[in-house]
């Protein structure tokens, strides 16, 4: 992960690029696999793919590991995708740390068990000066479970009706810091958020391909960020000519 930002002068890059990491479980089952087997070579694909993020200079980057939904799986997927990801944070943290990445943790802690939530926190707290990439995991989380934390926050600071406006909104978010996501990338087909960054995307573009997760790659990265450089982006104005 040395070298240094490389993007083709051509390329617009977002400033934040969210990832739906999808299609593990179909990946493992197109080769007769358990769907844990996906799970893993998922989790082994973060990597390379943050490698290709700092390559491309990139400057923040949310991954979405784990949803506030996805508890309802039977419970043996549940345990065995969330060691895989607690794994993933005892193998990768040192590794991103030397390659100047930040990594911080967006969700909720109260269901993931103290010893996962120390290890969130350690490598929170050891990475927290590092300014080459900003590293969003979303791990337990829900854009909607997002808003109404906000609004309780709002609450019970007793901010006034009249002072509420979206740039206060924001600044509840667990984002409150970040720029919105440019760019939301999702792999294995689907067209939809699945509750991810929901306030945050409001004027994202998207991207979806058919590529389950763990065979995303550069190249495949390196394709949605054509296909964002090549998007004309309006915020429902009209084009100037
Ligand atoms: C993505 O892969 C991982 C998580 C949602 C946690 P899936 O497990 O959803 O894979 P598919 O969608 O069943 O193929
Ligand atoms: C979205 O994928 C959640 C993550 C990638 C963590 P899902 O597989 O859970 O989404 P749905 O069920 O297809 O909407
Ligand atoms: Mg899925």
């Amino acid at each position: 992960m040395s070298r240094e930002a490389t993007a083709p002068p051509e390329l617009v890059i977002p400033r934040h690029v969210g990832i739906i990491m999808d299609g593990n479980g179909r990946w493992a089952q197109k080769r007769g696999l358990p769907r844990l087997a996906g799970h893993r070579a998922g989790t082994e694909n973060i990597r390379r793919v943050l490698e290709a993020c700092v390559e491309f200079g990139i400057p923040v980057v949310t991954l979405y590991a784990f949803s506030t939904e996805n508890w309802g799986r039977p419970p043996e997927e549940v345990r065995g995708l969330l060691a895989l990801l607690e794994r993933s944070i005892d193998r990768e943290t040192e590794h991103l740390h030397r390659n100047g990445v930040q990594i911080r943790h967006i969700g909720r802690t109260d269901r993931l068990g103290p010893l996962f939530c120390d290890k969130i926190a350690q490598a929170v707290a050891l990475t927290r000066n590092n300014r080459r990439l900003i590293l969003n995991v979303a791990l337990d989380y829900g854009g909607r479970a997002e808003i109404v934390d906000a609004v309780r926050r709002i609450v019970s600071d007793g901010v006034p009706a009249e002072a509420i406006d979206e740039a206060l909104f924001s600044r509840y978010l667990y984002t409150a810091d970040l720029p919105d996501p440019d760019l939301i990338i999702r792999t294995a087909g689907e067209m939809r958020l699945s509750n991810f960054l929901i306030w945050q995307a409001a004027y994202a573009e998207y991207y979806s391909t058919p590529t389950y997760w763990p065979d995303f790659d550069r190249e495949e990265l390196l394709q949605a960020l054509k296909a964002f450089t090549a998007r004309e982006r309006r915020f429902g104005l009209v084009k100037q000519t």
